[in-house]
């Protein structure tokens, strides 16, 4: 009997030390990921899923009854569910203030989260300082699906463009978030940023919506910083700002089939903002539309002494719609008189197949650094028609500042002489 409970103790120690490895050893299958998450979206999470209904937790979904509390304790619930767990926001219209919902996550993961309805912001509430909207923190193993809606209502605190002004929270953050889907819904008017991801690892974002005024100030559709492994994919962002924004420490990203317009186009950068950033490298952005955009392909540095690196760098197969600056290289962005030069060194960025029609005369601008001069900057089969009213004396050109570029195929407008 005392060896069969040493045996037993002994089962159940290593057990429970095997047990949890496991799942953390347990690999992540993206693509299986991506098909639950579209039975997510319609409420079949698989079998022997546990469903938390914010419903149950006593939401109202009045469009007027402030349910945090509510969507937080059955957050928590599912979080800590000894199984397979489902948190469900379903049809009707929930008021939510700003909410953390922080794992770690006890249940088997991905955790899912099925959106349904829509879910509006409290009121004007200030949120605490650098709060944002709702945030998903910690979580390893995410699904977020479904046809419902974040609607930040940001229009009624948007500002025109001020300096110093804070910036506003951002609809939904994903913060140490790893192994994540999000699937299908759809942010409106955000305040600030749409999607604020940081320090994340694998990611997919897929088939959402992002929408928002091409006035309104400072709302990315997508920002991401300190975050590996990324794919956004068959989504349609239009926006008042960048509808996608690569910051500092991105790595290993990759966007796909987006319809971007209107807004800044696809950015990597500002870089060189803050003291010690980390380098990006890369970075894919491959069959995507831009329809009345400021931008199109984008890459932009302050004029800072910190320095970073952005390498490894594909824009290929874009089709630009009245850009006005269909492929751009910016290393004086901000403070555009400072006599300081951007410390960020730009290396090995293929522009590849892009087509359509330039707002402005100069559609091809690339102004790098005169301190460190952009290397390994590829042009092929570039072949754009100027389309608005310019200057006539001004011929319909490229720019190179600080790069000597290597080309190839087809060059419109006229490559830089060299
Ligand atoms: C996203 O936009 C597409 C195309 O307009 C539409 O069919 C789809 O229903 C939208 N999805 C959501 C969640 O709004
Ligand atoms: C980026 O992807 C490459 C190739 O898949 C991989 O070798 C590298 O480790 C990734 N980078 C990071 C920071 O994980
Ligand atoms: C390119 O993107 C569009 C949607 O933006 C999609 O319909 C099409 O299938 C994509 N083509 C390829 C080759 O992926
Ligand atoms: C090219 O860009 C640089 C930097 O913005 C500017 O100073 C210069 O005048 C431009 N050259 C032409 C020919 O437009």
């Amino acid at each position: 009997m005392a060896s069969m409970g040493l045996v037993g103790m002994i089962a159940i120690l290593v057990l429970g030390l095997v047990l949890p490895n496991f799942q953390v050893l347990g690999q992540f299958d993206t693509d299986q990921a991506m098909e639950q998450a579209k039975g997510v979206a319609t409420g079949n999470g698989g079998p022997g899923v546990e469903a938390f209904n914010v419903l149950d937790y006593g939401a109202k979904a009045d469009g007027k009854t402030p349910s945090s509390i509510n969507f937080i304790r059955a957050f928590k619930a599912a979080c800590n569910h000894p199984g397979k767990a489902m948190l469900v926001i379903p049809e009707g219209e929930f008021v939510v203030g700003s909410i953390l919902l922080s794992g770690p996550c006890t249940c088997e993961a991905p955790l899912m989260v099925q959106v349904s309805g829509t879910v509006l912001p409290q009121g004007n509430t200030v949120t605490a300082e650098g709060a944002e909207w709702i945030t998903f923190q910690s979580i390893d193993g995410l699904i977020v699906s479904g046809k419902g809606t974040f609607n930040g209502q940001g229009e009624k605190s948007w500002k025109p463009k001020c300096k110093g002004c804070s910036r506003q929270p951002a609809s939904l953050k994903f913060i140490k978030v790893n192994d994540a889907i999000i699937n299908g819904i759809h942010s409106l008017n955000a305040k600030g940023f749409h999607f604020m991801i940081s320090i994340c690892n694998n990611l997919r974002i897929d088939d959402v919506n992002i929408t928002a005024p091409a006035d309104s100030p400072n709302t990315d559709g997508i920002h991401m910083s300190k975050t590996n492994n990324v794919r956004i994919s068959n989504s349609r962002i239009g926006t008042g700002d960048d509808c996608v924004g690569i910051i500092h420490g991105s790595t290993n990203i990759t966007i796909e089939n987006i319809d971007c317009g209107p807004g800044h186009g696809i950015s990597i950068g500002s870089l060189g903002h803050y003291d010690s950033e980390a380098d990006v490298f890369g970075i894919t952005v491959r069959n995507c539309s831009f329809t009345d955009t400021d931008n199109g392909a984008r890459i932009k540095t302050y004029k800072t002494d910190s320095p970073s690196k952005a390498s490894g760098i594909i824009f290929e197969d874009l089709v630009m719609k009245h850009v006005k600056n269909p492929i751009l290289i910016d290393q004086e962005y901000g403070k555009r008189g400072s006599s300081q030069h951007s410390k960020v060194s730009i290396q090995d960025v293929q522009f590849s197949n892009i087509r359509g029609t330039s707002a402005s005369k100069v559609a091809v601008d690339l102004i790098c650094s005169a301190a460190i001069p952009c290397k390994g900057i590829s042009l092929k089969d570039i072949n754009l028609q100027f389309e608005g009213t310019g200057q006539a004396s001004i011929p319909f050109s490229s720019n190179c500042t600080n790069v000597k570029v290597s080309y190839s195929g087809i060059q419109n407008p006229p490559p830089c002489p060299p």
